[in-house]
């Protein structure tokens, strides 16, 4: 079991509140000294866009095998951990699963997405009020990755509260507890995926199980166990990031540019510029290295085995790639070039996926809202979630087409 690093700890960033408006915290480490050591986590944090892509690229200097991590899930060592190893052993691992993601799938699992993004709308369109978290931004991403896995449309639900569960922050005073419930879910989804694996060995279907049962690796196929390992990893990377980003969207076209949404209904055009838009100023990522070697880099001496925290969202907030940083810019002529996906060989396998799935659902709400408003008595600071980076709910009113 890996130990996990808090991120608040280093930020200081001591309230929900403050962790989800964090732009004067990132102007003033981007200001300062370019490497910072936290004592109290015994950690590097970098910031500076130029220095986060470096790092993200020297893989052989900053490794993903890493002893501790901000991540909080259990880490279970198989051959097939892809966000754990180093190329060359990284390519092999990924390469199993990148097929299901390239454009050629995308392109088939299109309308299976579509299907999906309608029938949540469908499910909305007598109201006027809905609640953009718990109505579509938390049961589309579920929903369609346990689709495309292959799992039965009626346990959604249950994919949904394992995975949540996997991904809790751990505490510090119950870290001992909460690791060994975590080993329970992950067992209890392991129990559930095996039968279902098993059945599409003999049955194949359409789906990202079924392609897994087939392809070979070290001269073998892969055991049911390590589908099943690879199946929870995607469910888990795929899911709460992707609600993240559909909530923010709408956040950032409430809240942040409050005309963007008629603009985009005039330029529907604009949709998947508002998706970077948001990806780069309302994405709160962090993400961890364990230096290899002892080397001076960015200017200051670290060790073998030191962790660095590289703060993704701050780099997508360095003026000197992005001039005024703190606007949610439609025009804005470079926001594609955030690092919210990451760089380098670990590159979020899943962004082609996110993204469509989020020009799908933003494309569709255009086509049946003419126009999105606050609620009057809505205020967000009661909504959002302990760790800053997401919303409980957004109630919102919407004009139906
Ligand atoms: C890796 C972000 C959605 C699957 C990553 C990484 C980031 C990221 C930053 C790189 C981690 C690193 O360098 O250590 C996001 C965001 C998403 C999203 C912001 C949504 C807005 C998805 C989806 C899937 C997915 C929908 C698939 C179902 C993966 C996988 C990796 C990964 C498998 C590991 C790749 C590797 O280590 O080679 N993601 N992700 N992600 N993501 Fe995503």
């Amino acid at each position: 079991v890996r130990d996990t690093i808090s991120l608040h700890d280093v930020s200081k960033l001591n309230t929900p509140e403050k962790r989800w408006n964090p732009y004067d915290w990132y102007e003033s480490m981007l200001n300062k000294q370019r490497v910072y050591y936290d004592e109290q986590q015994d950690v590097w944090s970098i910031f500076r866009y130029e220095d986060v892509q470096y790092a993200l690229k020297e893989y052989t200097l900053f490794s993903n095998r890493r002893k501790r991590s901000v991540i909080p899930v259990i880490k279970k060592d198989s051959r097939v951990s892809m966000n754990t190893v180093d190329p060359p052993l990284h390519r092999d691992v990924r390469h199993l699963v990148s097929r299901a993601f390239s454009p050629h799938s995308l392109s088939d699992w299109r309308p299976r997405i579509q299907r999906i993004v309608d029938q949540l709308i469908s499910a909305m369109h007598t109201k006027a009020e809905i609640d953009l978290v718990q109505d579509f931004a938390i049961p589309l991403p579920i929903t369609i990755i346990s689709d495309l896995l292959g799992a039965p449309r009626e346990d959604t639900q249950t994919i949904k509260k394992w995975s949540d569960a996997l991904f809790l922050p751990n505490v510090s005073y119950q870290k001992e507890q909460q690791q060994k419930e975590k080993l329970a879910v992950m067992a209890q989804f392991e129990q559930y995926l095996l039968p279902l694996i098993k059945a599409k060995r003999q049955q194949p279907t359409q789906d990202i199980i079924s392609d897994l049962t087939t392809v070979a690796y070290e001269g073998d196929t892969l055991t049911d166990e390590e589908i099943a390992q690879f199946s929870i990893s995607l469910l888990a990377a795929g899911n709460e990031t992707t609600t993240n980003l559909i909530t923010n969207l709408f956040y950032c076209l409430l809240y942040d540019a409050p005309s963007s949404y008629e603009t985009l209904r005039c330029k529907p055009s604009l949709c998947s510029q508002a998706i970077e838009e948001t990806l780069r100023f309302r994405f709160p990522i962090t993400l961890d290295r364990e230096v290899t070697e002892d080397t001076t880099i960015f200017g200051t001496p670290m060790k073998k085995g030191d962790i660095i925290l590289l703060w993704i969202s701050a780099a997508n907030h360095d003026p000197l790639v992005f001039p005024s940083p703190h606007v949610f810019d439609l025009t804005r002529s470079n926001s594609n070039k955030h690092l919210t996906f990451g760089k380098g060989p670990h590159f979020c396998l899943g962004a082609p996926l996110a993204r469509l799935e989020a020009t799908l659902a933003l494309e569709t709400f255009l086509r049946h809202v003419t126009h999105i408003q606050p609620l009057p008595a809505y205020n967000v600071q009661e909504h959002i979630a302990p760790d800053g980076q997401n919303l409980a709910s957004l109630p919102i009113m919407v004009t139906w087409n």
